[in-house]
């Protein structure tokens, strides 16, 4: 059945790893998204074109995206890869990358017409399948946010987001809009305005971003305030089907605000492999919830994710033990026996 089906965004390789002040080598990088690949998460968040001053850990990003351009990465199901890009200058470095490999992706209209058809372009053209690739730029639903994130106003980030929107769709790439801290904020608190969040997810919809990711930065999130902020949207006329929901689990409510975004009808959610991560504009922030915990969850709900759950646990052990991070998936350690 269709509505059961939902679909994880593997953050980790970018959200799980940024805030890593120790340079992880390219190699496990690489050697994490390629494990990921194989797990069926079909979306896989994997690097940022942001400033290397601001977030060092994202600098290889380039190197990473060529990777995957270059190589045949195996996989259960078509992959969609997902980069950052907050302005021209990161849309630039990534769009010189891509023109190097013009054939080596599917575009948004091919990988579309492959799922009108109900068949991959793979199994169309007996061809191996190739990538699809996404642009997330990354507005905040608070002006003290944007200014600690972005370094600018909103209003400014929207500004220098729709060249970038505009260049990611004329190359053929999906566009992902994060708004971060809608359900709290680390430097105006608890009670963000949910119509502005309903503003900011309208405008961006209409500047051309195929979905919205709703980031509860902080992990504040509460059901009730869940359920009030979804509400908000749907009134101000934002479907669930354009929408995606980020949790970090600083506070633990990362899966009850989940069960509240299933009932109100979203379908994506994204979450990092053994619990991964914490913005670095977001003080005292942790992982986003951890991929394990949440493909245990909604499996037991009867929806279908598609992951293969013993495989999730042992990238999640893995790559906490690389990255010398404690292991913050409960699921995952039960499933492995840690
Ligand atoms: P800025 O310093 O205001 O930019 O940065 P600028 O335009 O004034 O340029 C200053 C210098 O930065 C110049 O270099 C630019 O070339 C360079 P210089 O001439 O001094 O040598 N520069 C860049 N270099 C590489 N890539 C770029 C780039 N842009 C400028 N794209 C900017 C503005 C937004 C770029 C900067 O503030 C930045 O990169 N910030 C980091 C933002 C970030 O990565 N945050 C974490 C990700 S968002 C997140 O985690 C939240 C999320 O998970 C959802 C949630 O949980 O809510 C998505
Ligand atoms: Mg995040």
């Amino acid at each position: 059945h269709l509505d059961n089906r939902v679909k994880i965004v593997e953050v980790g390789p970018r959200d799980g790893l940024q805030n890593e002040k120790k340079s992880i080598p390219l190699a496990t990088k690489i050697d994490l998204i390629e494990r990921l690949a194989r797990t069926g998460l079909s979306s896989i968040e994997a690097g940022a074109f942001v400033s290397p001053k601001w977030v060092p850990q994202m600098s290889n990003s380039g190197q990473i995206l060529q990777h995957i351009l270059q190589r045949d990465i195996p996989s259960r199901t078509p992959l969609t890869f997902s980069f950052l890009a907050p302005n021209m200058t990161g849309m630039n470095d990534a769009s010189a990358i891509f023109a190097r490999h013009p054939t080596a992706f599917e575009t948004e209209t091919q990988r579309a017409a492959s799922a009108a058809a109900g068949k991959t372009t793979a199994e169309t053209t007996g061809q191996a399948s190739k990538p699809a690739f996404e642009i997330a730029v990354f507005a905040a639903a608070t002006e003290s946010f944007s200014q600690r994130n972005l370094n600018c106003d909103i209003a400014t980030a929207l500004a220098r987001f729709a060249p970038v929107i505009q260049a990611a769709k004329d190359g053929g790439l999906r566009v992902r809009a994060y708004i971060s801290v809608v359900l709290g904020c680390p430097f105006e608190g608890r009670d963000v305005d949910p119509h502005r969040v309903a503003e900011l997810a309208t405008d961006l919809l209409e500047m051309g971003a195929d979905e919205i990711a709703l980031g509860d930065t902080t992990g504040m999130g509460t059901a009730p305030r869940t359920r009030a902020l979804l509400a908000c949207l749907r009134s101000a006329g934002v479907l669930p089907e354009d929408l995606a929901m980020h949790f970090h689990d600083t506070y633990g409510q990362a899966l009850v605000n989940t069960a509240v975004a299933l009932e109100h009808g979203i379908r994506t959610f994204d979450a990092a492999v053994g619990g991964l991560g914490g913005c670095p504009y977001s003080p005292g922030a942790t992982g986003n919830v951890a991929t394990e915990d949440m493909v245990y969850f909604l499996e037991s709900l009867g929806m279908r994710t598609g992951v293969d759950l013993d495989a999730v646990a042992d990238i999640g052990a893995w790559i906490t033990r690389e990255v010398g991070k404690p292991h913050e998936s409960s699921v995952g350690k039960a499933v492995i026996g840690a």
